[in-house]
């Protein structure tokens, strides 16, 4: 028998070679959904129910899948319980979202001051789209958005990031206040202990 599928593994050595290219952000955000859907056509051979565990409180269920040493080309297996949201934020490094099981909205934001004044951020929410298995959101890592699981029920997606984004400059935004902070995910497991089945 052949296996003809995609794999985690696969997704990576394929990163690599897009890196190692040296594409820009933007470039990235627009090469990389074209390798990640056809991970997630494949997730019956990868995506364990382990992996998609919820999150304690209001906190996301993190799954590592890789990490390279320095920390770029980060893959996680991300679950919402209903009604979880993020606040709007950037990345400070492209950012892939794909769903694998369920659905929640993701959000766009557009920032509308010049950044000179610290602390302060002025924006306003500029359009939504649903992400699920059909459906993958790609960005750079200046883009601002938010993440909602307004679904029903839990939401586990697959997120690829540049790099991990503990080890970005990123930020959230309160658009009620205009004003924003650092913002860190706590993801900082790391993917080389992962069971084979996962790579
Ligand atoms: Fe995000």
């Amino acid at each position: 028998m052949c296996d003809t599928g995609y794999s985690v593994r696969e997704l990576v050595a394929d990163l690599r070679l897009l890196a190692h290219d040296r594409l820009d952000d933007a470039a990235m955000a627009r090469a990389v959904p074209d390798l990640v859907k056809r991970l997630v056509l494949m997730r019956h051979n990868w995506l364990r129910p382990y992996m998609c565990v919820a999150g304690e409180g209001a906190a996301a269920g993190l799954h590592a899948l890789h990490e390279e040493p320095d920390h770029t080309l980060a893959i996680f297996v991300v679950t919402w319980l209903p009604g979880d949201e993020t606040p709007p934020h950037d990345h400070g490094t492209w950012a892939v979202i794909a769903g694998l099981d369920g659905h929640e909205t993701n959000h766009w934001w557009k920032r509308f001051d010049d950044g000179t004044v610290p602390g302060y951020a002025d924006v306003r929410r500029a359009g939504s789209e649903r992400i699920d298995a059909s459906h993958i959101v790609a960005m750079a890592g200046d883009a601002i958005h938010s993440l909602h699981n307004d679904s029903g029920a839990p939401s586990t997606t697959l997120h690829v990031y540049g790099r991990n984004v503990d080890y970005t400059d990123r930020h959230k935004y309160d658009p009620a206040r205009h004003a924003l902070a650092s913002y860190k995910l706590g993801a900082t497991t790391r993917a080389d202990s992962l069971p084979q089945e996962a790579t």
